[in-house]
Parts: structure tokens; sequence; C-alpha cells
């Protein structure tokens, strides 16, 4: 594997799971292998557990991480090809990039959408630029259309909640918010979803359908309470529309998963990928219920993260 950047195989994601699974029985495990080996996560965007997780899963590999906050402490990035750049962008992408790949072992980005420009999200352009000119292996830590650690971490999740399972009935649903919130979460826990052969059902408002490329093969089920029926899992997201871009349709709050909308899915676990905001897009009693699943995800986002270096390293 050179990069991590979306789902690859069935095959690929069992090994990672399991590799992740080992690394959290025994976190220090593989501590030699990246002795002498630096990453550099790079933020265009906030992060609370992408950040932190991904540092300790490098340390745990005896590996240095080192942040740069691009948005707030870098130079103002130019992305254009030919760009003239007498405007208020300082550095150009090619050279940055090229910088950053000579600095590090592997980097590790993060670089949301716009919501204004689909064309240029749907081809994950920013994140793109960064892949194209740095030259050296790249980890996502979120792109425009993906999450792949954030998902890799929810399968590692249900693994361990399937109780033998081998096809859970997983729910993907949308919650409201006040926000126009970008698709990657959504798009990739359905990419990762189908790939490991599960069993998904998408539900939510008409008008908010995500881009078919990542649901192809899932039930699209617009009754939220027909969806939830015998659910196993179910993943709270919100999202903004795709066809209508970036825009917000719906901010029903009979959307919002409490207590009653589970009577038909006595044991569902719940799913989310943090942040929340809590009494809008998932309620308290759900997040500090015993179904709720939130902690887990956000511990495994280590292993997850360690499992990728680890496999990027060889
Ligand atoms: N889930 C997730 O990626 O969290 P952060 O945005 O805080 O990193």
């Amino acid at each position: 594997m050179k990069h991590f950047t979306q789902f690859e195989s069935k095959e690929l994601g069992q090994q990672l799971i399991d590799l992740a699974l080992s690394y959290k029985s025994n976190p220090r495990l593989d501590l030699a292998k990246g002795q002498g080996k630096r990453i550099g996560c790079i933020f265009l965007n906030p992060s609370l557990r992408t950040r932190v997780s991904t540092q300790i899963a490098a340390q745990n590999l005896g590996m240095e991480a080192i942040v740069l906050n691009m948005d707030k402490e870098g130079w103002a990035l130019e992305m254009q090809e030919g760009a003239i750049m007498n405007r208020g962008t300082v550095e150009h992408i090619k050279d940055a990039a090229g910088v950053l790949g000579s600095y590090f072992d592997i980097l590790a980005i993060r670089a949301f959408p716009s919501l204004t420009n689909r064309e240029e999200d749907i081809n994950d352009f920013v994140f793109g630029q960064f892949v194209k000119y740095c030259g050296v292996p790249v980890v996502s830590l979120e792109s425009a259309i993906r999450h792949p650690l954030q998902s890799l971490a929810d399968q590692i999740t249900i693994n361990e909640f399937s109780k033998g399972k081998r096809k859970p009935k997983v729910v993907l649903t949308w919650g409201p918010h006040i926000k126009a919130i970008p698709h990657a979460v959504a798009n990739s826990f359905a990419e990762w979803t189908l790939g490991m052969g599960h069993d998904l059902t998408i539900t939510h408002p008409e008008g908010y359908e995500l881009d078919e490329g990542f649901t192809k093969g899932a039930t699209i089920e617009f009754d939220q309470s027909k969806a939830l029926e015998d659910a196993d899992f179910v993943y709270v997201k919100n999202w903004s529309s795709f066809n209508d871009y970036g825009k917000i349709h719906s901010t029903d709050p009979s959307w919002m998963l409490t207590e009653k909308h589970l009577k038909q899915a006595e044991n569902a676990k719940v799913m989310h990928c943090l942040p929340v905001r809590r009494n809008l897009e998932l309620s308290d009693e759900i997040l500090d219920g015993a179904r709720s699943l939130v902690q887990k995800q956000a511990e495994n986002r280590i292993y997850a993260a360690q499992a990728v270096i680890s496999t990027i390293l060889g």
C-alpha cells in the first residue's frame, strides 16, 4: 500500500482491521518499526480526534509526528496551475508540497471541500494537488469526499460489536444540522460498509441523495422508521444536499434519533464520528445511553491510524 486515501478491497480492509485489533491489545508491539522516520500531519481545517489519534499512532510505532496547522500557521497556498500570484496567495502548492515531501517519510493531509465548487470538490482537487507534488506516501486525514481513517475505525468498531453476525444490518441515517456539512464521512462510511460486505440501508429526506458512486448496492429508504427496523448498527450523520450542491433543504427535528425511534431495533448500537451537536443532530439519551459506541469509535481512531501507518512503512 503506497497511499491511504480510500477503500481498496475487502482483503486489505480486513488485514487493516486485524492489524488494528492486534495493536489495540498491544499498542507498542511494533515500537521499533518507525524509528528514525517522520510523519507530517498537515491540517487545512480544524480537528480534535484525527490530529491527536494520528500523533499517538505514530508515537506507538516509534515515529516522530509533526503537526502543521496550515490554515493558521502556514502561508496562504495557491492551488491553481499557472496562476499569476498577484493577489492573496503567497506560496504555490507545487513548492510547499515539494518541500514537505522532502521533510517527511509520510505526509498526512486534511483538506475539506469548499461546498461551493462541486466539480473541484468531487475531483478532490486540493487534496490531489498535495498528492501530485509531495512525492511521498500520503494518508488522508479527510479530503473533500472521503474520510477513510474514520471509516476504518468505524469498521473496526462494527467488527468488535457484531457478535459473530456475518452480515449485520447497518443503517446510515441523516440527522438535522444548522450548518452545511460535507459528504466525506457519509460517502466513506457507505464505501467501506458496502466494501466489507455488510447490508447497508441509507435513510434521509428526499433531496439528500448522496453521490451514487458511493452508495451503489445500498438500499435507499426515505421512511426513517422503516429503515431502522431490526438494525444492528445505526450510523448518524448530517450532510448537505449533493444535487443542489452544499445547500440545506431540511432541519426537520423529527429526524433526530431518540429511543422512541429505535423501538423496532431493540439491540441496535448507535454510531457517530464526532464532533456531534447534542440534541440537534443526536439526542443526549442516545449519546449517554448503553447503545452508544461513539467513544469506542474515537478510541479506535488510534489503532486505525496505527495499522495504516505501519502498513505503509511495510
Ligand atoms: N471524527 C473526526 O474526524 O474528528 P475531528 O474532526 O475532531 O478530527
